[in-house]
């Protein structure tokens, strides 16, 4: 099936990261979202994200004017409908998705794909309450959306072959690179880095090192472009809690439990960038360690 007109629901972090590589790539992109306010900054985000990339000599004026051109937002979800290829890039709440795609339900094409950006949550799951499990999959963009190489493409049990194709070939067309994942907690990038991220938190927990200390170890001892503690506030330290527990609870092993100091910086409302404090305070000039 070929894929021309693709929407997106949620202008976050990720939903914009999507929607500026989609447009730039030569897709109709329909971004949703429920406030006209994150519309705005979305597509305010997505011109400065591209404007970097013209100053890089990445990418021409002119097509930065034609990926722009391509963008439409809305908030009604139901435009949405017709649209060939729908990613779901909302809040990382079951009961959030859910309700997305049974708005959707009535107002989808036949033939559309459903797909979710979700970092950790059931696709076969997801797919079960939808009309079309096996037009559905796991689409997982990683942040920063521009820059890293990396789309999983996660099957859930019911996936067609047909669709797994149609997607690999869009990741393609996006110059990105594909990683195929079975439908286990968390598939591949977030099972391995979310415990890294855990047991760098343990670390901090019981004094083997302060924040500064464990950043540049890994860093400057493992080649790693961010310390774990800087790349946990980058993500955000809920999202982290978040995926931690869908491991804990859906491998139901000890191993996967959250550290105690990652749940207390969440419960403080200590979630990293977002909120300008997590491991480092970024509100001033330079992030200060908070440990
Ligand atoms: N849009 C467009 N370009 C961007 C960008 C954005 N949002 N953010 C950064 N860039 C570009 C910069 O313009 C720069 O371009 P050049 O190479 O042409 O100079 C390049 O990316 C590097 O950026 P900076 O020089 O500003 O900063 P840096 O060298 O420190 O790199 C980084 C920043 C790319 C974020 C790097 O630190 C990095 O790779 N960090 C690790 C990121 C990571 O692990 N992401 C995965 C998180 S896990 C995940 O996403 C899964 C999940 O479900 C939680």
């Amino acid at each position: 099936m070929a894929i021309q007109t693709v929407g997106i629901v949620g202008a976050g972090q990720m939903g914009n990261g999507i929607a500026h590589v989609f447009a730039l790539a030569g897709y109709d992109v329909l971004m949703n979202d429920i406030s006209e306010d994150s519309l705005t900054r979305a597509m305010a985000t997505i011109d400065r994200n591209i404007e970097r990339q013209v100053t890089r000599g990445k990418v021409t004026a002119e097509a930065k004017a034609e990926a722009m051109a391509r963008i439409r937002t809305t908030l009604k979800i139901a435009d949405l409908g017709p649209c060939d290829l729908i990613i779901e890039a909302a809040t990382e709440k079951e009961s959030v998705k859910d309700a997305i795609f049974k708005a959707l339900a009535p107002h989808l094409a036949a033939n559309t794909i459903l797909t979710s950006n979700t970092s950790s949550i059931s696709i076969t799951r997801l797919a079960s309450r939808t009309d079309r499990p096996e037009r559905f999959m796991g689409f997982h963009f990683m942040n920063p959306v521009p820059v890293m190489q990396l789309v999983e493409l996660i099957r859930g049990i019911a996936t067609d072959q047909a669709t797994w194709d149609t997607l690999h070939e869009v990741v393609t067309r996006l110059g990105k690179t594909a990683a195929s994942a079975e439908d286990f907690p968390a598939f591949i990038v977030n099972r391995i880095l979310m415990p890294m991220i855990n047991e760098a938190v343990y670390t901090l927990y019981e004094g083997v090192g302060n924040v500064k200390s464990i950043d540049e170890s890994m860093k400057l001892g493992a080649n790693h472009p961010m310390g774990p503690l800087e790349l946990a506030d980058f993500i955000g330290l809920d999202t982290c809690l978040a995926i931690m527990n869908v491991l804990h609870e859906g491998l139901a092993d000890t191993k996967y439990r959250p550290c105690p100091l990652l749940t207390k910086y969440v419960e403080a409302g200590w979630l990293g960038r977002k909120t300008q404090r997590g491991f480092y305070d970024y509100r001033g000039d330079a992030p200060v360690p908070t440990r």
